[in-house]
């Protein structure tokens, strides 16, 4: 299988199960549920996912725990996405090449969104007969937990907001980054590892190393494209952080130097798999696209 067919192939099942997932249209409250399908359904690049499935792959790990590992990132992550683009935070109109969810549905409707997509993730890691044990779904519970709170995504996303129109250090904005970034791709490695048979912990640091890197990369190339791509490729409205006064990479070292670091960044993920050999080559490819996308 070439990794184009890979991903195509990953794609389908996690979209499916994504769709089957949410609660219909037609089930009250229908408003709530009719947005909750527009966040989710038809869009996005499913980084989070991907990352989990290779991960998973590389230690055995059976498809339907992946899948269900997936869906429950891919959640989170909309979550994160819907709140991010509110008025109180970043104020976008256009996420994944439609109106936002507070521009479709209003502002309350958003809050709650993101509020019932949370706890649809952790709904998707605890059904009965999910391919996971009682132990796998609670380390899975806690991964996510972990990644997605104070000391993880909204952690991040409460430092970015703090950060605007201030100087921060090198060091203090890539606390930034891993944490309203890095956490979850984090994560989504992890909980592909815990999938499967757990790997010794020599194995987990490496995956640990790859995961830290390519989660850095992904926001300084977030940060790239904001500043050098346009709104119809990105699907989101480019040109923000500078005018909202955001710090990043690009404002911090500028365009060139930060295109140096994210490909230093797939370097050093690249090198963290060594020991995988062949096995790890969807990881492999998947840190190429990470730092080489264009959206
Ligand atoms: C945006 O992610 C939020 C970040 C973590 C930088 P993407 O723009 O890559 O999200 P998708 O592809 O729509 O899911
Ligand atoms: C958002 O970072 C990260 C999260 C949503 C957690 P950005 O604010 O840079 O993401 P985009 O550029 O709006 O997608
Ligand atoms: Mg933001
Ligand atoms: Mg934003
Ligand atoms: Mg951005």
């Amino acid at each position: 299988m070439t990794f184009p067919q890979w991903i195509r192939a990953c794609l389908d099942r996690v979209e499916i199960a994504l769709q089957n997932g949410l609660p219909e249209v037609d089930c009250a409250p229908a408003k709530l549920h009719e947005a909750m399908r527009y966040a989710v359904l038809g869009g996005g690049k499913r980084v989070l996912p991907l990352l989990c499935h290779a991960t998973g792959e590389l230690v055995g790990a059976g498809s339907q725990a992946l899948v269900v590992a997936s869906v429950s990132l891919e959640l989170i992550h909309t979550c994160s996405l819907v709140h991010d683009d509110m008025p109180a935070m970043d104020n976008d109109a256009l996420r994944r090449g439609k109106p936002t969810v507070h521009v479709q549905y209003g502002e309350a409707i958003a809050l709650l969104v993101g509020d019932a997509l949370q706890s649809q993730a952790f709904i998707a890691l605890t059904a009965d007969d999910n391919g996971l044990n009682a132990v796998q779904q609670a380390a899975l519970m806690r991964e996510l937990a972990r990644a997605s709170g104070s000391l993880g995504m909204a952690g991040g996303q409460a430092i970015d907001l703090e950060s605007i129109g201030t100087q921060l250090s090198r060091a203090e904005l890539e606390t930034m980054h891993g944490k309203k970034t890095g956490a979850l791709i984090r994560a989504a490695v992890r909980m592909g590892a815990l999938c499967g048979v757990t790997p010794e912990a020599s194995a987990m640091s490496a995956l640990d190393a790859y995961a830290e890197a390519i989660g850095l990369a992904f926001q300084v190339v977030d940060d790239i494209l904001d500043m050098t791509a346009d709104s119809a490729t990105l699907g989101k409205t480019a040109g923000k952080d500078a005018q909202h006064d955001k710090p990043t990479y690009v404002s911090m070292i500028g365009l060139d130097a930060s295109r140096d670091l994210a490909h230093q960044l797939g370097r050093d993920a690249r090198t963290a798999l060594d020991r995988f050999g062949p096995q790890a080559a969807c990881l492999r490819e998947l840190a190429n696209l990470v730092v080489n996308r264009v959206h």
